[in-house]
């Protein structure tokens, strides 16, 4: 396969090289087959006549193209195996899916027989022989059962530099593991450390800090935090108390799985319930508080939704990189008691946003079109959200919501306001309560779980939902596939450093791209449970600018990488070129 290609890339070349010896003034330049191993294409610089005025270094550019394209829902496995309440795609391409192990049962078993022992409540020995996590191929739909002991019921995880997920916490005798899965093929499984942590971490969140370590914030009753001890193995012997977790619980502790996003500058912001800091990780201070935010209870069991929106990287960066966080949704802070008693009230309709590297910014709030609890918030390759899943009326929890809101919603940030908000196509498929999604590399959204029962039960109201199934963004509208990038993987470059100059080539057909024409983007893919996508991070990076191979419809975009590691911590990333709004299949990079 290598080769095939190898051959298809250098016939290009040659022409080019013929064509750029004609046509250029400094016929120097042409294909190489450069030290570094790749392939790459020559080009040219051709300044663009119709670029009209734009900044010289604006990651933005020239408007989305058009489409009324709604969206598409297919379905693609009538089985996970197991219920998918947590889910991550790793950089082999396969997605990691798990459930609890609590009911000790899912819809197949674990291989060649293959059982472990537990003890039920009542203290009786038992033994467990079906299977609660699979690794998921996203071009067969195709499951690989494995084996997950120690019940990650409501745990947090996360990507290392290296690829390897890192999940942590859970239920019970599961609360303080830490567990491994590296990306591999079909031959490796799980790793288990059963008591690696000091707290207990049921409903906390984890989050990736700028040297790649895992900072685990919060947890049912434990008002503190912690990092992943290393290395793989080591038990915490302490915890950092948390007061502020103490302080922004309530009556339904609606402050569980906090949303934790790490800012530009290294430190962390938090979000508890209705109010955020900003907290050193290195020194253990709370450098800032930000204005409470009103309307209701924003964390689970009210379980609204953030994210980081998209940062904006240019060639040369101010001193302090702009980030904004959003929270959307959620309920009213009664809900979930009301809950229990059988009322279901509307969940929250809002967004609102925060630039939390600005001093004294307030939060602006904007009317989303329908009101949502427990729903997913995924950055799409061209910085647009997509918010989906999720309930209108009640909570989180075992059978406290109803009315599923079925139709998805594309959120783009940079859109005047009240224009901000596109309703989509719906699915037929409740996705309630243990539920998750997650932005695949051809740009589509893989969409499974939903469980709001004690069990697995198919004949409930909101079955237990074992179908898969992926959605097509607007972006994906076969009228707007002509204008859809491909990056030419071999000759691009897949290796990165923090700063530095990198190009990547992609194939278009157009005579001219201009450096308006295109962004790139940087996706960290993230682990996503009960509505909160953990390590999520989308970046549009800096553009030197796009050169034309004179080969028709080959361009070349020369960018420079993020500029630390606090801005794109280490690992795996998902880049995509996209143009006017319609991305190119992402390619896997690695920056430390
Ligand atoms: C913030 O949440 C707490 C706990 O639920 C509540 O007592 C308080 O009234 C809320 N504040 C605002 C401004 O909504
Ligand atoms: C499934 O849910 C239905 C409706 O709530 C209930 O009647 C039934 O007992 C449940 N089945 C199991 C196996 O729990």
């Amino acid at each position: 396969m290598a080769s095939l290609r190898g051959t298809f890339f250098i016939f290009p070349i040659l022409l080019a090289t013929v064509h750029s010896q004609l046509l250029s003034p400094h016929p120097s330049f042409g294909g190489s087959n450069g030290n570094d191993g790749k392939l790459h294409l020559p080009g040219i610089t051709i300044g663009n006549p119709f670029a009209g005025d734009v900044k010289v270094n604006d990651p933005g550019g020239n408007p989305p193209l058009e489409t009324d394209f709604k969206g598409l829902w297919e379905l693609v496995s009538t089985d996970s195996g197991a219920n998918a309440m947590h889910i991550n795609l790793l950089p082999n391409n396969k997605v990691i899916m798990f459930d609890a192990t609590a009911f000790h049962m899912s819809t197949i078993k674990l291989p060649n027989g293959e059982c472990f022992p537990y003890k039920t409540d009542q203290g009786v020995e038992k033994q467990d022989c079906w299977c609660h996590a699979v690794e998921f191929d996203i071009v067969t739909a195709q499951i690989r059962p494995l084996k997950v002991e120690w019940d990650p019921w409501c745990s947090s995880g996360g990507l290392a530099a290296d690829g390897t997920l890192v999940s942590t916490g859970g239920w019970l005798r599961g609360s303080r593991t830490v567990r491994f899965m590296r990306p591999c093929n079909d031959d490796c499984d799980w790793k288990e450390f059963q008591t690696a942590l000091a707290d207990s971490r049921w409903y906390a969140t984890q989050a990736t800090l700028s040297d790649g370590s895992f900072i685990l914030v919060g947890g049912r009753r434990s008002y503190s935090y912690e990092f992943v001890p290393k290395p793989k193995g080591n038990t915490n012997p302490i915890a950092i108390k948390f007061p502020f977790l103490d302080e922004t619980t309530d009556m339904d502790e609606n402050n569980l799985y906090p949303f934790v996003h790490l800012s530009t500058d290294g430190n962390v912001f938090i979000f508890a319930n209705n109010r955020s800091v900003l907290l050193d990780p290195k020194t253990n201070k709370i450098i800032r508080e930000f204005p409470v935010l009103g309307g209701g209870s924003r964390n689970y069991p009210s379980s609204g939704m953030s994210a980081l929106l998209p940062i904006k990287l240019y060639v040369q960066n101010a001193a302090v990189i702009q980030a904004e966080v959003i929270v959307c949704g959620g309920a009213k802070r009664e809900a979930y008691g009301l809950s229990q008693k059988g009322t279901f009230i509307p969940a929250l309709q809002d967004c609102n946003r925060l630039q939390i590297t600005k001093p004294n910014a307030l939060w602006k709030k904007e009317p989303m079109p329908t009101p949502r609890c427990m729903g997913d918030m995924l950055i799409l390759p061209t910085g647009d959200l997509l918010i989906l899943n999720g309930a209108k009326l009640g909570t989180a929890a075992w059978y406290s919501a109803d009315d599923p809101n079925l139709t998805p919603v594309l959120y783009s940030p940079d859109k005047p306001r009240n224009q901000r908000f596109k309703e989509l196509n719906p699915t037929t498929i409740p996705r309630m309560y243990h539920s998750a999604s997650t932005v695949l590399p051809d740009g589509k959204v893989l969409v499974g779980g939903s469980n709001p029962n004690a069990g697995y039960n198919f004949t409930a109201k909101y079955p237990t939902e074992m179908r898969i199934e992926k959605f097509s963004p607007p972006y994906l509208d076969l009228s707007l596939a002509i204008s859809r990038p491909e990056i030419v993987v071999e000759s691009s470059e897949a290796a990165l450093a923090y700063g530095q100059k990198f190009s990547v080539q992609f194939k278009l057909v157009r005579l001219f791209v201009s450096k308006s024409d295109v962004k790139v983007a940087m996706y960290a893919p993230p682990f996503t449970t009960h509505g909160y996508s953990m390590n999520q991070r989308l970046l549009f990076l800096g553009k030197i600018d796009v050169q034309q191979a004179l080969l028709p419809n080959f361009h070349s975009i020369e960018l420079v990488a993020p500029p630390t590691s606090a801005v794109a911590p280490p690992g795996y990333y998902l880049l995509f070129v996209v143009f006017r709004g319609v991305p190119s299949k992402g390619m896997w990079v690695q920056i430390k």
